[in-house]
């Protein structure tokens, strides 16, 4: 049986879109049910409209808190009889509330080898820091920052003088490849959240 699958997005949403695609696939154990956006001009909610996705802006209202906006996506999804939810370039941060009632069926990808470089611009952040070697990391979410448990990473070694618009390209490219994977994993209980670790069958 496929999972149902929500993707939150926040912009462009081209992980997302190699989401999409790996879904396409018959033998896929996933299928999306629901693309969801907290802006609702997002680029990605655009696409994902064109190829007849059910889609949702879900947008803050005056004076909410992030407590009832959470509320209100957790109903968005259970009523639409979601069972996992893939962060995609999401820019808001969920309630402790929100990650606790979706342990172990939220995922979101983040673009350095985390524990490095969590947080905003990681990519900047490699490039800054000199390190040779930075890559992606797919990972269950709770309610830190890019903390959860890992449940996997793909690694790249700098070329001498790369340009960060360039790592950012290349950096780009291996999360379209590892984000489909880990989905595809998780979708097929291979990878568990245990004991607040990711175990692999
Ligand atoms: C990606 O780099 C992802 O790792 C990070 O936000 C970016 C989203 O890009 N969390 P896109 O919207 O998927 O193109």
């Amino acid at each position: 049986m496929k999972r149902a699958t929500a993707i939150l997005i926040s912009g462009r949403g081209s992980n997302m879109q190699s989401l999409v695609r790996a879904c396409q696939d018959p033998d896929f154990p996933a299928r999306i049910e629901l693309v969801a956006s907290n802006k609702a001009d997002a680029p990605g909610l655009d696409w994902a409209r064109d190829q007849g996705l059910p889609t949702l802006a879900l947008t803050r209202s005056p004076g909410e808190g992030r407590a009832d906006f959470d509320t209100r996506l957790d109903r968005a999804l259970t009523d639409r009889g979601i069972d996992l939810v893939c962060l995609a370039g999401y820019m808001r941060l969920l309630t402790a509330g929100f990650t606790e009632r979706w342990q172990g069926r939220l995922l979101n990808i983040h673009p350095s080898l985390l524990p490095s470089f969590p947080g905003l611009d990681a990519q900047a952040q490699a490039h800054r820091a000199r390190v040779r070697v930075t890559g992606c990391t797919v990972h269950f979410v709770d309610s830190g920052l890019d903390s959860g448990p890992i449940i996997d990473q793909r690694a790249l070694h700098l070329e001498p003088r790369e340009s960060l618009e360039s790592l950012s390209s290349r950096l780009l490219a291996l999360e379209h490849a590892l984000y489909p994977e880990c989905l595809k994993q998780v979708a097929a209980q291979q990878v568990q959240l245990i004991d607040g670790r990711a175990i692999w069958r």
